[in-house]
């Protein structure tokens, strides 16, 4: 039987709407109109996509944005010298800096100088150590995307195994953790796995996060199982996910599409926790 759908883009949307709600009556009740700024550096064709996005993401919820913009010839100094007149205004309640950054950058400095309490992203050590403890804090959005969608499927996740594939910072390592907070079994693969595909047929749920187009084929699912998948490569004029969806849907129980899987949800969430981050203002 072929595999149900995570439709990312209702499940988003239906949150969204919900944001607004929540959003609004901020509003009427503390005069805090939640603020989010965008640091954009150099002019990165896909990051530009991206903060458009984030922009528009904003207004759609009725949330103020701000997008800064630096050619990418700013020096690391000058930039954390903003982050930090940023991290000491009051109307700006989240901050995030867009990825990649020039070379001449070292990203870490950078999201090491944000104000844990604004960083949007959940990329700040501290934030990062909270999730690793089971602390609440603010997550990265895509991991909290993929969490919300496995929640959709109402499979019980305490339990289950794992396997996530894909280590980088922004994805794998953050998702990893949630789901042992959820008490699931979790298994980690990268690039120097071994036996990949022996581990990928043991899981329950299987998060694909490395950003090569279809590299993961049928006969990696195991019957039944919940795949997320997170990639998104542009060859030629199509998006390709990891997964090779035509085959995985007739072995999973539950599939996200590319488009319209994980990709609606990290907006949302970043939506979600820019609130987060204002209604600790009230
Ligand atoms: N570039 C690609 N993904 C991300 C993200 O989640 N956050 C930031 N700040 N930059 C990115």
């Amino acid at each position: 039987m072929a595999a149900n759908i995570i439709d990312g883009k209702v499940i988003a949307d239906r949150i969204k709407e919900d944001i607004k709600k929540r959003t609004l009556q901020l509003k009427q009740k503390s005069g805090i109109v939640p603020g989010l700024t965008v640091i954009l550096v150099g002019d990165d064709p896909a990051s530009q996509i991206y903060v458009r996005n984030k922009e528009r993401g904003c207004a759609s919820v009725g949330m103020n944005s701000n997008i800064i913009r630096y050619d990418s010839s700013i020096s690391e100094e000058q930039l954390l010298d903003k982050i930090h007149e940023l991290n000491n205004d009051h109307n700006v309640h989240g901050i995030l800096v867009q990825l990649p950054l020039p070379n001449h950058i070292d990203s870490q400095i950078v999201l090491n100088a944000i104000d844990p309490k604004k960083d949007v992203d959940g990329f700040h050590p501290i934030n990062v150590g909270k999730l690793v403890i089971g602390e609440e804090t603010l997550e990265p959005c895509t991991a909290k995307g993929i969490m919300k969608l496995i929640e959709e499927t109402d499979i019980q996740i305490e339990g289950k195994h794992a396997v996530v594939i894909g280590r980088s910072n922004i994805v794998g390592k953050p998702v990893s953790f949630m789901l042992l907070n959820k008490n699931a079994t979790v298994t980690m693969c990268h690039s120097k796995t071994r036996k990949l595909k022996d581990i990928a047929n043991k899981a329950d749920i299987l998060i694909v996060a490395v950003g090569n187009p279809e590299f993961i084929d049928g006969s990696y699912i195991k019957e039944g199982a919940v795949v997320i998948d997170v990639g998104t490569s542009r060859v030629g004029n199509r998006l390709y996910g990891d997964v090779n969806f035509d085959e995985a849907i007739n072995k999973a129980g539950w599939i996200t599409p590319v488009p319209g899987g994980v990709g609606p949800m990290t907006i949302t969430m970043l939506l979600e926790n820019t609130l987060y981050c204002a209604k600790s203002h009230e």
